[in-house]
């Protein structure tokens, strides 16, 4: 009987680049998934033969060419078409850890833009690690995830969008600390509604993004861990580079814990200016904002019923989040070509049957 692995893309509110060192963040679970039908049915439809445990063979609604690949694989990085290494990556990850991945004849498909900041990459890889029958628990599944992107790219990610692909909760932001992995989602008031924008279409992998992993741990060579540290803390940093990201990280882990409680107690106004905040920090401070995203932060915050907007997810490009009204409507394109898309906090990954 076919099956299906489904794993949802993520929004960040609020928390960017502070995963890396431990720190706090909090995104939601959207309700836009990467789905991956396997064994049997795909097999079965064009009339071949059935699932072999060792291979890996796998089709895509979005780009042409297979994937196939034996088990166990040694160099996730070499795969092609190039989709295929996230895959492969979670095959190696799991076997790094004494697991087993089981190969399969599937088919994926996906409602998350890609290359759009929604994490697609992420949603491809924890549904890649459900094909592959991993069976462990959520923090697992998503340091798994994490390691397979680590093996596929040069992008040194750390572990919220896998996490949150996990473990996402209907209707619920999750509060997630990244070094506990503690996960406490918090729940969205029906009178807010969150939109995403593309504002450019981009990859991590190539960007500055390691070089801020880089300048984090070049900080935490000089005052210890950035989630533990304070303002006169960062202060003490020599290097005036350095000293700009570490001061991100650590007021973005206090936005966070204030956004938090402004989100309990259904304080929009202190949610958006939260928000604003952080992008500011972003874009001045951690440098991973570009000017067409400040323009759009800046256009959206003027539209009536919006509370606060700012970039979300790695930066470079990608996307924004705007905390809005229940009632308004971003549809339409207002600053790129793009118009804005309503999404939903939605549960996290899942295996189902298809009868
Ligand atoms: C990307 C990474 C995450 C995180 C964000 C920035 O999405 O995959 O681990 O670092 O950027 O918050």
């Amino acid at each position: 009987m076919p099956r299906v692995a489904r794993a949802p893309g993520r929004v960040n509110l609020i928390g960017d680049h502070t995963d890396y060192t431990g720190g706090l963040v909090l995104p939601m679970a959207i309700d836009r998934a990467t789905t991956i039908v396997f064994d049997g049915s795909i097999a079965d439809a064009v009339g071949k033969a059935p699932s072999d445990n060792s291979k890996v063979s796998l089709t895509s609604d979005d780009f042409d060419g297979v994937v196939t690949f034996s088990l166990p694989i040694a160099s996730p990085e070499l795969v092609t078409p190039s989709w295929g290494r996230y895959v492969a990556g979670v095959a190696a990850a799991m076997l790094e850890r004494g697991m087993t991945p089981r190969g399969f004849t599937g088919h994926v498909s996906t409602e998350v833009p890609i290359g759009g900041g929604l994490s697609s990459s992420a949603a491809l890889e924890v549904a890649a690690a459900l094909a592959f029958g991993i069976d462990a628990d959520t923090s697992t599944i998503a340091a798994v995830c994490r390691r397979a992107e680590h093996l596929a790219t040069s992008v040194p990610c750390g572990i919220m969008d896998q996490l949150t692909s996990v473990a996402g909760v209907r209707d619920h932001a999750l509060l997630i600390n990244c070094h506990t992995l503690e996960v406490t989602p918090i729940r969205l008031p029906d009178s807010l509604a969150v939109w995403v924008v593309e504002i450019s279409s981009r990859t991590l992998d190539g960007s500055e993004y390691p070089s801020r992993v880089a300048q984090c741990a070049a900080a935490e060579v000089q005052v210890g861990p950035l989630r533990l540290a304070d303002d006169d803390i960062v202060a003490t940093i020599t290097d005036p580079l350095i000293r700009s990201r570490a001061r991100h990280v650590v007021t973005e882990n206090q936005r966070v814990r204030d956004f938090a409680v402004a989100l309990t107690a259904g304080d929009a106004r202190e949610a958006g200016r939260l928000m604003y905040a952080s992008h500011f920090s972003l874009s001045r401070d951690f440098e991973t904002s570009t000017k067409l995203m400040d323009d759009a932060v800046d256009a959206y915050s003027r539209v009536p019923g919006v509370h606060g907007v700012r970039m979300t997810g790695g930066g470079f490009g990608g996307c924004i989040v705007v905390l809005t009204e229940d009632d308004v409507d971003l549809s339409a394109p207002l600053i790129s070509e793009s118009g804005g898309i309503r999404v939903r906090a939605a549960d996290g990954a899942s295996l189902s049957s298809v009868a």
